[in-house]
């Protein structure tokens, strides 16, 4: 009597402790602060949670600050590759190529591909490792979608209650395996820079750079899966995906082998139902963007004098990858040309090398390595944001209600732009024109002096603090339930089994052209042989 008391109060709590494991390369800070927040609030709500850390770039934090970390110093080829692409490569080039092309989406992708081939190598012939983490027995794995070598870890260890996670929206890849709708008509891709306006024009470009979208993340996927398929040999190897030109007539392949990505019920991504694009997802993915977002302190007093200083003060941050110094000459002068042009208003800039002088000769420009953004943009003195528009920045400013100027790098930011250009608050600035002066100051004075985009700014912000179920809520309620139930698959869309022919109904299409078709056809002859019956057969006169 006793037991099955017990176990119905234990299954009547929500205060179920998990064991979950969380793996996050140490790669890109923006990627580790969103999983770290995600870990911390599952410590919080009282889960043991270790966050596992391949190390490809020395950043000094974790993102996390309550979960056990384990770092996995990297080997010599992902050292290698990621200081070779820092210095002279794919990173150093960002501010010279367009965002808004094909390049613009794949320039990482060999860059990132070979440093998740190296990490799962690395973490999957870890003996000790692997047997460590065995022996944890893990009830839940979170890993993002990206580099892969957390979900081929996780097969390795037999963890197979995984949680799926994109740090930025979500994947078109991620999309098709779980059966969810890509609609290249209205909702731009995950890694472009069209709007949904449905012009001809920015649909033929959102349906180009959404294929490029699903590729940037199938091909990081193959290095992943090429590790695999090394460690368990070809044919018996468990497949991380099919690709996309299988799906377009059969998914008998995925039914061969394991299908990690298919087999995931849960996926958090890092968007905000009111803040993104309005589009279909199934109730399977959850959208937790506003995670990150830290809470308000104080400024100090030395804060405080800077922004009394002038009546108008603009935050100038493009971001922890693409830093300001390495920019061409010509676009750094031009950039302090614009600022020169305001001397009635302070600029703050992140710009790491508080030395080069670059800013010597005017008296309205603070160079800083670091500010406290969040707290600066919470304050009413400051005017304008000028930013690179990282999800964690945009949700930070969206919710204080700051004007914007959006100067997309790389990966999702041009998307997100749009986002914050759809809520009227927002301009977008090519990243190609930062050289071009009298557009940036035209552009500046515009958002500075037209008063409809602090409006529309503030809008978005008191519809943002409107109550509803938070994102913290949300990921608690989702562990719960991956916590004692596992993979679910009849709660996912029975559309992932389908082939694209039959996802799209394009059989019966086909089948329904093929007999009007057949009609006409019969319809034709048959009037052609009663013709030739009563005598207006075309081969009559040569008959006679
Ligand atoms: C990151 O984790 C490692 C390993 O647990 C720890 O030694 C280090 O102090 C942590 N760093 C920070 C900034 O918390």
């Amino acid at each position: 009597m006793r037991a099955p008391l017990l176990l119905l109060l234990l299954f009547a709590t929500s205060s179920l402790c998990f064991k979950i494991l969380v793996s996050v390369p140490k790669f890109g800070y923006s990627h580790m602060k969103t999983m770290g927040k995600l870990a911390d609030i599952l410590v919080e709500s009282g889960h043991d949670v270790t966050f596992l850390m391949p190390v490809d770039v020395p950043i000094p934090q974790n993102g996390t600050e309550l979960a056990k970390v384990v770092l996995v110093p990297p080997t010599d080829e992902v050292s290698q590759i990621m200081e070779t692409s820092m210095k002279s490569g794919a990173v150093a080039n960002l501010w010279t190529h367009s965002a808004n092309s094909k390049q613009g989406i794949m320039w990482s992708t060999d860059m990132i591909g070979a440093v998740s081939y190296h990490n799962t190598k690395s973490l999957i012939n870890n003996k000790a490792l692997v047997q460590q983490m065995k022996d944890e027995k893990f009830d839940i794995g979170i890993t993002e979608l990206f580099d892969f070598s957390g979900l081929a870890f996780f097969e390795v260890i037999g963890l197979k209650n995984v949680i799926g996670a994109h740090t930025t929206s979500v994947f078109e890849g991620t999309l098709m395996a779980t059966g969810a709708p890509i609609l290249p008509s209205f909702v731009p891709g995950s890694q472009t820079f069209t709007d949904d306006s449905g012009s001809i024009l920015s649909r033929l470009n959102n349906l180009y750079m959404t294929y490029w979208s699903y590729e940037f993340q199938n091909k990081i996927q193959g290095f992943a899966q090429k590790a695999l398929d090394e460690h368990y040999g070809k044919a018996k190897s468990p497949k991380i995906w099919v690709g996309v030109f299988v799906l377009i007539l059969t998914k008998l392949s995925s039914n061969l082998f394991q299908n990690l990505v298919k087999d995931i019920t849960w996926f958090f991504v890092n968007s905000d139902p009111i803040f993104d694009f309005p589009k279909p997802l199934p109730p399977n993915i959850i959208e937790i963007a506003g995670i990150s977002v830290s809470k308000i302190h104080p400024l100090d007093k030395e804060w405080d004098e800077i922004l009394n200083k002038r009546s108008k003060n603009v935050l100038v941050c493009f971001g922890s990858i693409a830093s300001p110094t390495t920019m061409p000459e010509s676009v750094k002068k031009s950039i302090v040309d614009t600022f020169a042009a305001f001397p009635d208003v302070t600029f703050i800039w992140k710009y790491e090398d508080t030395e080069s002088g670059l800013t010597a000769h005017l008296n309205n420009v603070h160079i800083v390595k670091w500010m406290p953004q969040n707290d600066l943009l919470a304050d009413k003195r400051v005017s304008l944001f000028w930013t690179h528009g990282g999800m964690a920045s945009l949700m930070e400013s969206a919710q204080k209600g700051v004007p914007l100027i959006v100067v997309p790098i790389f990966g999702d930011q041009m998307r997100n732009a749009q986002i914050a250009k759809r809520h009227g608050g927002a301009v977008i600035y090519d990243k190609m024109e930062l050289g071009n002066s009298k557009k940036l100051i035209g552009v500046l004075k515009e958002v500075l002096e037209n008063p409809e985009y602090k409006k529309s700014a503030d809008l978005l912000a008191q519809i943002l603090a409107t109550d509803r179920v938070s994102p913290k809520q949300k990921i608690i309620d989702t562990i719960e339930l991956a916590g004692r139930f596992g993979q679910m698959p009849r709660w996912t869309s029975a559309g992932k089994e389908f082939s694209m022919l039959k996802y799209f109904n394009l059989d019966l299409v086909l089948l329904f052209i093929f007999i009007v078709f057949s009609v006409l056809l019969s319809v034709v002859l048959m009037i052609r042989s009663v013709l030739v019956k009563l005598g207006f057969s075309g081969n009559k006169e040569k008959s006679e």
